[in-house]
C-alpha cells in the first residue's frame, strides 16, 4: 500500500535532477504519474525525448505505471497538453509538482533581453501556465461535485536566489520570487476547492549546480557518509505535501536539502516610522534615519490593507 494509491501525478521537469526523483518516489507511492521533460540542455537550448523516456522505464521496472510527455510547459498550449495528457490517459489530476527549470546567468548589466525572457518564461509562466490548467480543472470538478473539496496539490518549486537574491541571477531570483509569491496566491485562491499550493527550495547536485565554480567539489558524495547533496533527497517532503495528510498545509515555502526541511517565512514587519496624522517630509526622514532602522518589538504585525 502507497501513500499516494490511486492519485495521478505531473512532475515538470521530471526527466534528471531532482524532477525525475520526484517523479520516481511519487511513483513508488502508488501514484500514476506524467513524467514531463522537454529534453533541453540547461540553457534551456533543444530538445531531446531520452530524459523523460529513460525516466518512465525506470518507473516501469519497478513495478510503477508512468507515462512520457515532451511538451514546453513554458508555452500555454505546451501545458494545456501535458494537464490534457494526464487525464486522458489516467482519468484526473490530483497532483502538480511544478519543477521544469533553466539557467541563464549573468549580471544585471551584461544580461540580453533573450537571457530574461527565457528564463522568466520557463520558470514563472511555466508554473503558472501548468497551474492556470490545473486549477481550472479542479475547479470544474468542485463545480460538478456540488463544490465538493476535491483535494487537489500544487507543489511549486523556487529557490533560496528567489528568498534572499544572487548576483547575476536577476531573471532567475525574480522569476523565483514571483513563482513564491503566487504560490501564497494560488493557496488563498484554491483553499475553496480544497486543493492546497506550497513549494520547495532545493539545494542538490544537478546539472543546474555542477556549472557554479566550486560546486561540483564541494558537493560531490563521500563514500561512507550519507550523501546530504543527492537530488532525491528533495522528493519525501514534495511526497509528504501531496499526500492527504497533508491537507491542512498550504501557502508554504520549504528550503529541503540533505536532512533538512527548513520552513520558510518571507516579508514581515521590522519597523513601523509613523509620523502620525500627515505625511513624512524628506527632512524628517533624514533627521529620524537612525530610528528608521530601529527594529520594532518582536511579534509586532504590520496593519492588513483589507482588500
Ligand atoms: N539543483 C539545485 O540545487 C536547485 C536549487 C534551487 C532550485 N532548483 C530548481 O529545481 C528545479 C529542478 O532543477 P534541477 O537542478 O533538477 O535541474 P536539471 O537541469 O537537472 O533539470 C531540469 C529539467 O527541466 C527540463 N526543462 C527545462 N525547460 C523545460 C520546459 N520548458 N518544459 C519541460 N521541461 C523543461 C530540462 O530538460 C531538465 O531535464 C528547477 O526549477 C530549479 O530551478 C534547483
Amino acid at each position: 500500500m502507497g501513500l499516494l494509491d490511486g492519485k495521478v501525478a505531473i512532475v515538470t521537469g521530471a526527466g534528471r535532477g531532482i524532477g525525475r526523483g520526484e517523479a520516481m518516489l511519487l511513483a513508488a507511492q502508488g501514484a500514476q504519474v506524467l513524467v514531463n521533460d522537454v529534453g533541453s540542455a540547461r540553457e534551456g537550448d533543444g530538445t531531446d525525448p531520452s530524459p523523460a523516456e529513460s525516466v518512465v522505464q525506470e518507473i516501469r521496472d519497478l513495478g510503477g505505471t508512468a507515462i512520457a510527455a515532451h511538451d514546453d510547459v513554458s508555452t500555454w498550449t505546451g501545458a494545456q497538453a501535458t494537464v490534457a495528457r494526464a487525464i486522458e490517459e489516467f482519468g484526473t489530476l490530483d497532483i502538480l509538482v511544478n519543477n521544469a527549470g533553466i539557467l541563464r546567468d549573468a549580471m544585471t548589466f551584461s544580461m540580453t533581453e533573450e537571457q530574461w525572457d527565457d528564463v522568466i518564461r520557463v520558470h514563472l509562466k511555466g508554473h503558472f501556465a501548468m497551474s492556470h490548467f490545473a486549477c481550472g480543472y479542479w475547479r470544474e470538478q468542485s463545480k460538478d461535485n456540488d463544490g465538493a473539496l476535491v483535494g487537489g496539490r500544487i507543489i511549486n518549486t523556487v529557490s533560496e536566489s528567489g528568498l534572499f537574491g544572487m548576483a547575476g541571477q536577476a531573471n532567475y531570483s525574480a522569476a523565483k520570487a514571483g513563482i513564491a509569491s503566487m504560490t501564497i496566491v494560488l493557496a488563498r485562491e484554491m483553499r475553496k476547492y480544497g486543493v492546497t499550493a506550497n513549494a520547495v527550495a532545493p539545494r542538490a547536485r544537478t546539472r543546474m549546480t555542477s556549472g557554479v565554480p566550486g560546486a561540483e567539489e564541494f558537493m560531490a558524495a563521500k563514500p561512507g557518509e550519507y550523501d546530504e547533496w543527492d537530488p532525491d533527497n528533495v522528493a519525501p517532503v514534495v511526497g509528504f505535501l501531496a499526500s492527504d495528510s497533508a491537507a491542512d498545509v498550504s501557502g508554504q515555502v520549504f528550503v529541503v536539502w540533505g536532512s533538512h526541511a527548513y520552513l520558510m517565512r518571507g516579508w514581515s514587519l521590522v519597523n513601523d516610522f509613523d509620523a502620525g496624522d500627515r505625511r513624512w517630509t524628506i527632512e524628517e526622514l533624514i533627521a529620524g534615519k537612525a530610528d528608521l532602522f530601529a527594529p520594532v518589538p518582536r511579534g509586532s504585525k504590520i496593519p492588513q490593507m483589507g482588500f
